[in-house]
């Protein structure tokens, strides 16, 4: 089976992946692909000897590009992991069950436009929360609002910061996200 992991950010998430299925003899990271050339996941596909794809957004939605490149790739899963970008319509329905990603927060809670990265743990401490956590779903053309695979929670204190929460959920993150990918792979015939 073939992965393609879209991240364009740090790419923590796409490491820990790609790190998971390094010895494995039937699942392949077969691709990287960003929307940020300065992104970290570009350094760590370099250590890891992932090919990279860059899109700028105007070939990411104004061509079919993406679409027919994993089709050729043979990929059988995409999974987003911190890409910013909606997914072009035509790429959701190339891919029906087979895009999945990760948000870091309890949805349908602290979803939707705008709620990534720090701003949600901001929400989630401003909101006087007592937990977060993390949900892994399948991705449909509303964003977060596809069928979830999985969640994790963690508690969170008074005390805690975001940066407390963002690191505690990237504790859950690391934990779960490659054996959940490992687990949808299973169902892909
Ligand atoms: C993670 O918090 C993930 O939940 C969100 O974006 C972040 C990606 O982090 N979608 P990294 O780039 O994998 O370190």
């Amino acid at each position: 089976k073939r992965i393609a992991i879209f991240a364009s950010g740090s790419g923590s998430n796409a490491e820990q992946i790609a790190s998971y299925f390094a010895d494995s003899t039937d699942v392949d990271v077969s691709l990287i692909v960003s929307n940020n050339a300065k992104a970290g996941v570009i350094d760590r596909a370099r250590r890891l000897h992932i090919p990279v794809l860059l899109f700028d957004r105007k070939t990411f939605y104004e061509t079919d590009r993406i679409t027919q490149l994993l089709q050729k790739q043979a990929i059988d899963l995409i999974v987003l992991a911190g890409f910013m970008w909606l997914m072009p319509g035509d790429l959701v329905r190339a891919f029906p069950d087979r895009i999945i990603n990760i948000h870091p927060a309890l949805l349908p809670k602290f979803g939707g436009k705008g709620m990534y990265g720090h701003f949600v743990h901001e929400a989630v401490v401003a909101a006087g929360e007592t937990e977060s956590g993390i949900t892994i779903h399948y991705v449909n053309e509303r964003y977060d609002e596809g069928q979830i695979i999985f969640q994790a929670s963690c508690p969170v204190v008074a005390t805690d910061t975001p940066e407390d929460v963002a690191r505690k959920i990237q504790v859950l993150e690391h934990m779960h996200y490659p054996r959940i990918v490992a687990d949808v792979l299973k169902n892909i015939d």
